[in-house]
């Protein structure tokens, strides 16, 4: 079974065919960083404008890459939520003008699962719920447990801004552009033991986070509020090591709390090589995370997630399914 996967929940233009859930024939991405960088953020207006350009191309593009004639999609799957709403209608509607113009079932796909399903892709990959899924990205930082497909409970989430939104924000401190994540990762390689410590917020909820106290931190450390500045590279690194301490931190508690059989890893932030370094290191049960180029939002992992929400579930969306900007996880 061939699904499409269409993404246009941020600011990444993605489709993709997968058949049967696992096997990726085609994966195109059609980033707008260079548009934003210059805001030193995703600017929504210029986002929605940038995907009505280039959705149809992309689409075009997965389907000649794979080599599937339209008459071989057997089903549209589509981001409906969350994101940033006019992204979102985007990529609903031309989904919608394809299933009803292919006579084929449309998939309405939850953007944080999306990001669990990445996994998926991986091959040997083998699935053991109940399962802890880490999604770390630039929107969302949500601890959640996959008791089956489609069963997702949440056990903690970000009370201000998520991981990625801390990358992108301390990156537009440092000077370092935009996306924040890759930047800061490559600053900090040049400094692997910062002597520099940055406080880790202490929440009452076991598994929540918080990443707005460091990125003011970092804001003072800048302005000289406690003394001379450190070199960018350290503050870059030790920027690094306290998220991924506090975000590995809630992983293992929660290993030790509920009886999971194994962490799964994703979103953009997951594509950070010290935070599946550590999550490896000190998970008790084993970690599994997608390649990088499936951490960030693609079409890929919308199109596996709508095969199994499909295949599973039996779940189809009527052809008015709404967006829905402020979905959630569990
Ligand atoms: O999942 P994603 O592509 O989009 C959202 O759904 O938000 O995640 C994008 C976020 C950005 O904040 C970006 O800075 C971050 O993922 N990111 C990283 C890395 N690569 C991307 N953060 C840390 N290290 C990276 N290597
Ligand atoms: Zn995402």
């Amino acid at each position: 079974m061939n699904v499409l996967g269409i993404e246009t929940s941020c600011d990444e233009t993605g489709a993709a065919i997968v058949k049967d859930g696992r096997h990726l024939l085609s994966n195109v991405v059609a980033s707008q960083a260079h548009l934003h960088a210059r805001y030193g953020g995703v600017v929504p207006e210029v986002a929605a404008r940038q995907h009505l350009e280039a959705l149809v191309p992309v689409v075009e593009a997965a389907l000649k890459e794979a080599g599937c004639r339209p008459q071989e999609v057997d089903a549209v799957g589509v981001t409906v939520g969350p994101g940033l709403p006019g992204s979102l209608l985007v990529g609903v509607n031309l989904a919608k003008a394809l299933a009803y113009g292919w006579g084929r079932p449309l998939v309405a796909v939850n953007h944080l699962e999306a990001h669990v399903y990445a996994n998926w892709l991986v091959e040997g990959f083998q699935p053991q719920f109940p399962a802890l899924c880490l999604v770390v990205s630039g929107g969302h930082t949500d601890l959640v447990i996959m008791e089956g497909h489609g069963r997702f409970r949440a056990l903690g989430r970000t009370r201000d801004d998520a991981a990625g939104e801390a990358f992108d924000k301390v990156a537009r401190l440092l000077g370092l552009g935009f996306p924040g994540g890759p930047a800061i990762e490559r600053r900090a390689q040049e400094c692997p033991n910062p002597s520099l410590r940055l406080p880790r917020a202490r929440l009452q909820g076991p598994f929540d986070f918080s990443f707005s106290g460091i990125k003011t931190h970092v804001a003072r450390l800048l302005q000289g509020a406690y003394g001379p500045p450190p070199p960018t590279e350290e503050v870059a690194a030790a920027f690094q090591e306290a998220v991924v301490d506090v975000l590995v931190d809630r992983v293992v508690k929660a290993v030790r709390t509920h009886a999971v059989g194994q962490v799964l890893l994703s979103g953009g932030v997951a594509a950070n090589s010290r935070l599946r370094e550590e999550l490896t290191r000190r998970s008790p049960v084993p970690v599994h995370a997608p390649p990088p180029f499936l951490c960030t939002d693609n079409g890929a992992m919308v199109a596996a997630c709508a095969y199994f929400r499909l295949t599973e579930l039996g779940e189809t969306a009527p052809l008015d399914v709404d967006v829905q900007p402020g979905l959630r996880l569990g």
